[in-house]
């Protein structure tokens, strides 16, 4: 019997995805001089994979404010694909047709990290500040190793000013309608990961009493005008997505991110991935910074981090598209997670980086259950690990290992699955 990954889901904008396998966002760490260029060899390979659509790596709004030194960025603002920005919007363009050569769909991640771009990566300088919706700094623990590796990679951010608000907000758009003109399919917010976007959702980073702050519907402002405004500038057929973290049913923000939820699902997004974790907690790695409880035998048999809470999220919008991403490795986990209902799509990362045509194993009905997966063991951590925080160091050693694989595989190499 075919599996339900091989069945195609339409988004509202029309778009249609021609499986269930997405390929998931991750940062390619392969853009030196912040243009895509370099990208496209990675995504050729992609493309090529058998994916039901592709997400790029995040694509920075504003070059002065990156995730890594690595990342492809705008740099300035952006007019439309006017004579001016010809070659920008070219180069760019040569970047969406690698994705999508094949006839795969592709969106583009965008993303500002806010308080969480490292001191050496943008243009603004190393001791300058980095901006959030307040000047909360980011805590790695308590302990003074701890305090002094915070301090050496993040810069103390600032409190942006309602008018810096509206420009960050612009080149949301901006970088968007630039996606558009080059081809993409659509773009996917970042609004996880305690990146700015999810910065202004979270109370814990969000302390503004201004229109952006102060309640939950004023925090989810900032992304509800990124998304209104891109909306009137793209063609109606692009797909405008958000990635977001889920929350702890048992925590007290959990009615509050419900509340957001519902304000995007109104504000017409097209689909929703879940994922979960930051810097401070980076549980999208597998690296909790405490152990999370395993709400029952059922969820412990299944492979996927943020299962029980796409399921709850389904259970009060069973018309959004839900993509869940985070621990997918076998067949049977994806197909448990679509005929249980706690998703539409599987994303699928770490998997990708080592086999760029993973779909093309798990949708091939000859292979059975057994063989159609790729476990992966944690990587191994570097020998100075013992001395520094565990959870960071270990997020931070799968992050630069698969961004490896996948500069191996644009180059034509083998890749390697982590081994002891
Ligand atoms: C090398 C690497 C880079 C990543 N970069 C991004 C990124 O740019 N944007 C994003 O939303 N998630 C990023 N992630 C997280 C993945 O999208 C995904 O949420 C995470 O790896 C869990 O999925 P997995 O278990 O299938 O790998 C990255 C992950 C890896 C391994």
């Amino acid at each position: 019997m075919p599996s339900p990954l091989s069945d195609p889901v339409k988004l509202p904008c029309g778009l249609v995805l021609p499986n269930r396998l997405s390929k998931a966002a991750m940062a390619e760490m392969m853009a030196k001089s912040h243009h895509p260029d370099p990208l496209c060899e990675a995504y050729e390979k992609w493309s090529t994979g058998g994916w039901g659509s592709i997400l790029t790596g995040n694509v920075q709004v504003d070059i002065n404010h990156l995730g890594s030194p690595f990342d492809p960025a705008l740099n300035g603002e952006y007019t439309g694909p006017d004579d001016e920005n010809k070659a920008l919007v070219a180069r760019w363009t040569k970047y969406a047709t690698a994705c999508q050569q094949h006839g795969t769909p592709a969106l583009a991640q965008i993303c500002h990290p806010g308080r969480q771009s490292f001191r050496v990566a943008g243009k603004r300088g190393i001791f300058a500040n980095t901006i959030a919706p307040s000047a909360v700094p980011i805590s790695v623990g308590d302990s003074w190793l701890e305090c002094f590796i915070g301090a050496v990679a993040w810069t103390k951010p600032r409190a942006m000013s309602t008018a810096e608000v509206q420009g960050v907000i612009s080149q949301f758009v901006d970088t968007a309608r630039l996606m558009a003109d080059a081809g993409f399919s659509g773009i996917e917010l970042h609004g996880a990961h305690g990146y700015l976007i999810d910065q202004f959702l979270s109370s814990k980073t969000n302390l503004r009493t201004d229109e952006f702050g102060g309640t939950p519907e004023k925090r989810a402002r900032f992304v509800l005008e990124i998304i209104k405004q891109t909306r009137a500038i793209v063609p109606q057929t692009f797909a405008i997505g958000i990635k977001l973290n889920s929350a702890d049913h048992s925590s007290a923000t959990f009615e509050e991110t419900m509340t957001q939820i519902a304000l995007l699902v109104e504000a017409g997004i097209d689909f929703m991935e879940i994922s979960g974790g930051t810097y401070e907690d980076p549980q999208m790695m597998g690296y909790p910074k405490a152990e999370i409880p395993v709400k029952s035998e059922r969820t412990a048999a299944r492979e996927a981090f943020f299962l029980e809470f796409a399921k709850t999220v389904r259970g009060r919008h069973p018309d959004l598209i839900l993509m869940l991403t985070g621990g997918f490795r076998t067949r049977a986990g994806c197909v448990a997670a679509i005929e249980d209902g706690a998703c539409d799509l599987v994303g699928i990362g770490r998997p990708a980086a080592i086999e760029p045509a993973f779909p093309l194993l798990l949708l091939d009905e000859s292979v059975k259950d057994e063989k159609a997966g790729l476990p992966l063991i944690k990587v191994p951590p570097p020998w100075y690990a013992k001395f520094l925080p565990r959870n960071l160091i270990g997020a931070g050693a799968e992050t630069t290992y698969y961004a490896a694989q996948i500069q191996r595989f644009a180059r034509g190499l083998a890749t390697y699955a982590p081994a002891l």
